[in-house]
């Protein structure tokens, strides 16, 4: 069903929050002009597919695994980021997969993630103030005038990024990359070089295991594409509206619109105001959404969010990826998973662990690693209790050695933050402190398979 009194810019006549003031309209609209005319990044069929995917999590068959950078930056576009961002990827949905048992549906915050929302619209230094940096696509992080204006033809520059490194992505994921083999092989040497190689050689030697059987009986990589391909998609906040109305497009199998500049967009927690212009946007496009569940969120608030961006109730349209912080998830998010229960209301609920455990250590935007675990801990403690699925996690990494959260195995102290401190954003995990995390989240997936199967055999 098309969304009622939706055009691609009927948001235009809503308020808004976050919008960068470009000097110049006119440019503006030029660029926009033209990247409507575009090819899109990803089409109608893609994005169906992962809707079904993730309706699989919504009924509690599978587990979605999103991440990648809190922005992505035009001066680190380039094949080894990729790669190695890719790397870490796949071996935390290696893990998860087996953990589950279940489909690990793989999403990246990648090809796209350029535009950020800001807490105020200058930044001063020195007595100097300036607009705040607000992502790659519309300035520049530099604290000079000419890098912080906005400038529109950064949204070009963003477009062709994000094509190129969507290429690379599809390659590597249907290329022989993503191969079994190799990605258990690298989580292998994970393992053994990890200080925690006791804990996590169990689930390894598994797996192992599992693929010497499955070799013998001769499944391999050769006679089953499945074990040397993946599906990757893309996602990203839907922040730059202008840019995201530019690159929607109709559908011609379906006739209904798709934003083709990510399979997956989301909402964020500080433009979820329902009568406003990113609610409105995102209502009439039929790609799955995601939406940012912060403290402020009450349950009657997120109910009629649902119902405006999810009137059909359809399964995978909608994620709640909800951000509470360490302390205030068991205040918070109980109730809205009741609310969400009560009436029914098929969604993926999705833990994002970092945006509520950022801390200020010697100057640095940091995270504690075991903040972020401790807040997912609690996200499946509610879960289980509640009886609804934990169905995934997204997080903000590289898979870079960075120096950016605190904590870990090999442990990043206050004093390493200056070392190797290179996000434009919010700190990331680094490689193995994301992959750390996919063997303690697999923890907390057993358990709950363990409980479900047991609550199953006491059912008869
Ligand atoms: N195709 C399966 C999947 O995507 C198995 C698979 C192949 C896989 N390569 C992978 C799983 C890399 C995780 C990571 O689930
Ligand atoms: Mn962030």
């Amino acid at each position: 069903m098309m969304a009622k009194d939706w055009t691609p810019s009927s948001w235009r006549n809503m308020p808004i929050e976050q919008v960068p003031d470009y000097p110049d309209p006119a440019a503006l609209a030029d660029t926009e002009k033209r990247l409507a005319t575009y090819p899109p990044l990803v089409f109608a069929g893609e994005a169906r597919k992962l809707t079904r995917s993730l309706a699989e999590v919504a009924e509690g068959r599978g587990f979605l695994l999103q991440g990648g950078d809190c922005a992505e930056s035009f001066a680190e576009h380039g094949a080894d980021n990729i790669r190695d961002f890719f790397r870490a990827f796949l071996q935390m949905a290696v893990v998860l997969t087996f953990a589950a048992s279940q489909p690990v549906v793989k999403v990246g915050r990648i090809a796209g993630q350029f535009a950020k929302p800001r807490s105020s619209n200058n930044e001063t230094r020195d007595g100097k103030t300036l607009p705040s940096y607000r992502g790659d696509i519309i300035n520049g992080i530099e604290f000079d005038e000419a890098s912080r204006i906005p400038n529109p033809e950064r949204q070009e520059m963003a477009y062709r990024q994000s094509a190129a490194t969507l290429n690379l992505l599809r390659a590597f994921a249907q290329g022989g990359y993503a191969n079994l083999d190799n990605v258990h092989q690298w989580m292998l040497g994970f393992v053994g070089g990890s200080p925690e190689a006791e804990r996590y050689r169990a689930l390894a030697d598994r797996i192992s295991e599992t693929m010497n059987f499955m070799r013998a009986i001769g499944i391999d990589a050769e006679s089953h594409p499945s074990l040397r391909e993946t599906d990757f998609f893309t996602s990203h906040e839907a922040l730059l509206l202008g840019y995201e109305e530019a690159m929607t497009r109709v559908d011609s199998t379906s006739g209904d619109w798709y934003a083709t500049s990510g399979h997956m967009i989301w909402i964020g927690d500080r433009t979820r105001q329902e009568d406003h212009a990113h609610v409105e946007f995102c209502r009439g496009i039929k790609n799955p959404i995601g939406l940012k569940c912060g403290p402020s969120m009450e349950p009657d608030a997120l109910l009629r969010l649902i119902d405006k961006l999810n009137p059909d109730n359809k399964a995978g349209r909608l994620t709640l990826i909800t951000r509470f912080g360490h302390e205030k998830v068991e205040a918070h998010l109980p109730k809205l998973v009741r609310a969400v229960e009560r009436e029914g209301r098929k969604v993926v609920w999705s833990c994002d662990p970092m945006h509520g455990n950022t801390i200020t250590l010697n100057n640095y935007k940091t995270r504690p690693f075991d903040r972020i675990l401790s807040e997912v801990q609690t996200f499946f403690d509610v879960h289980r209790a509640e009886g609804t699925h934990a169905g995934g996690i997204h997080i903000e990494m590289t898979g870079k050695d960075v120096t950016e959260c605190t904590g870990g195995a090999r442990p990043v102290l206050a004093e390493d933050l200056s070392d190797r401190y290179h996000t434009h954003c919010d700190p990331r995990l680094n490689a193995n402190q994301a992959l750390e995390l996919a063997f303690l989240v697999a923890e907390l997936v057993k358990k709950d398979h363990a409980e479900d199967a047991a609550r199953k055999v006491a059912a008869g």
